[in-house]
């Protein structure tokens, strides 16, 4: 029997690009095979998202094409997991009856049950349950580079005015500390050099009932033999305890950059968003940071057009990232979730207004990243390498890509008489003499490197 071939579109979060890549580990053992575009694939999934309105109506629009390809194929398999599957549930079969299996997002481990059932006959099956358990997690997907995202906890209590993530991820639950550092030790002996650990609000790990803070596992993490950095995404700032801080004060292992979004640089704002923290309390936070750990790097998530934001509230915000100078940012304008409260809120900003908003803030930071860039060249850095980034030009040298501690992209050559450069590969330690500061990546040349497998026991 000719082998079935699947194909997974991902939208959405780090939250959806790990599910999918267990989804992927989960298919392959049931012995389909990964194709490489939808057109190849026997059975579709599209993992969505509904963040925003934008990135609902992409995955709709896709669904829509898909299902558009089943009445000439109809032996084409659609599955619509992720957020709008949970948000929509039914819905999704009434607008798309096309669709086999609806997945919401706490039901990813029964997707094997489902697709029996429609291999069987049966007709579609929508498994929006939340209260059925299942430790997803458990799977692991393809160990393909030398980064990995480790799920450390699922859900969010937060309940923030804008965000629907509550109602389609629901509360937060932690996975137990051992089963977290026996994933990482496995990952580490399948050559993983580098860990993020994922979760709507990592830094209330534990609050939900084992016991054990987010500061003690990073401890825990930290100790694992062959492990050389730890990330973590994404917390709140309500949530960053003294004990975070004095991770990065101790752990020689946790990289110097916290993706810590502040949404809003106005208290009048921040309060109607539901955020629990002021301006004031934020940039203490920082502060606090900042010297517990010499240049950390620090990005943030900006939302502009909430409901009611006037112009001066705006210009707090503008003045918030003047202040903080951050690292990066991700900017959104503010969009409608129909499940979320501040939908329902009156005096929203006018869509133009929005996008005059957006564009003055992003050329703020524009700005701000590039000079914090230049800062970097003359400057030697270490670079855990993840790969080949091809060459810029005709015969011109092959360039590698990695990160450094600060999440920056770092492309780079390794000379001919570059110490350690004849063995460069993905996993390798670079330092490498920065020549160049762009808007969004750095740009150098390897000085040494080093083989970070060397004494590192493989199991
Ligand atoms: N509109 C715009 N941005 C949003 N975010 C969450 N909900 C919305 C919304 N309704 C942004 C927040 C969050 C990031 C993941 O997405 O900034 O931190
Ligand atoms: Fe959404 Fe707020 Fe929870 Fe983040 S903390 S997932 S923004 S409700």
């Amino acid at each position: 029997m000719k082998m079935k071939r699947f194909y997974i579109h991902t939208i959405g979060c780090q939250m959806n690009v790990s599910d999918s890549s267990k989804l992927c580990g989960l298919l392959s053992s049931l012995g389909y095979s990964p194709a490489s575009e939808t057109g190849d694939a026997d059975l579709v999934v599209v993992n969505t998202c509904t963040i925003r309105a934008k990135a609902r109506q992409k995955a709709m629009s896709l669904v829509g094409r898909l299902a558009a390809r089943k009445r000439s194929d109809p032996g084409l398999t659609i599955c619509v997991s992720g957020c709008v599957a949970q948000e929509e549930g039914e819905g999704i079969i009434r607008m798309f009856p096309e669709v086999d299996i609806v997945l919401g997002t706490a039901a990813l481990e029964r997707m094997p049950v489902h697709l029996r059932r429609i291999e069987a006959g049966g007709g579609p099956v929508v498994d929006t349950d939340m209260t059925a358990g299942g430790d997803f997690d458990l799977i692991t997907g393809p160990v393909t580079g030398v980064s990995h995202f480790v799920t450390i906890m699922r859900g969010c209590d937060n309940f923030c005015t804008y965000c629907v993530v509550p109602y389609v991820r629901g509360r937060e639950f932690s996975r137990p500390p051992s089963r977290i550092v026996e994933e990482i030790r496995s990952l580490v002996a399948r050559g993983v050099r580098e860990v993020t650990l994922l979760g709507q609000n990592v830094n209330s790990y534990g609050k939900d009932k084992n016991g054990c803070s987010f500061a003690r596992l990073l401890g825990m993490v930290n100790e694992i033999e062959g492990l050389l950095r730890i990330r973590f995404t994404t917390s709140h700032p309500k949530d960053l305890s003294p004990g975070l801080v004095d991770a990065f004060r101790n752990l020689d292992r946790l990289c110097s950059h916290i993706h810590l979004p502040v949404q809003s640089g106005s208290d009048r704002i921040l309060e109607r968003m539901n955020r629990k923290y002021t301006r004031e309390e934020y940039l203490e936070k920082l502060e606090t940071l900042r010297s517990a750990r010499e240049g950390i790097a620090l990005s943030s998530d900006i939302i502009v057009g909430f409901p009611g934001e006037s112009e001066r509230d705006f210009q707090q915000t503008l003045d918030l990232v003047r202040q903080v100078e951050f690292d990066s940012i991700f900017a959104f304008i503010y969009s409608d979730r129909p499940l979320a409260p501040a939908s329902k809120f009156s005096d929203k900003v006018d869509e133009d207004e929005k996008r005059r908003r957006i564009n003055t803030l992003l050329s703020l930071q524009n700005s701000i990243s590039r000079r914090k860039n230049i800062e970097f060249e003359g400057r030697v850095i270490e670079v855990l390498v993840e790969g080949k980034s091809g060459r810029s030009g005709n015969g011109a040298a092959l360039q590698w890509t990695g990160r450094d501690t600060t999440n920056r992209v770092v492309n780079f050559t390794v000379p001919g008489d570059c110490p350690g450069g004849a063995a460069v590969r993905p996993g390798c330690l670079a330092q490498v003499r920065i020549e160049a500061g762009l808007a969004h990546s750095l740009k150098g040349r390897a000085v040494a490197i080093a083989d970070a497998f060397a004494n590192v026991a493989v199991a």
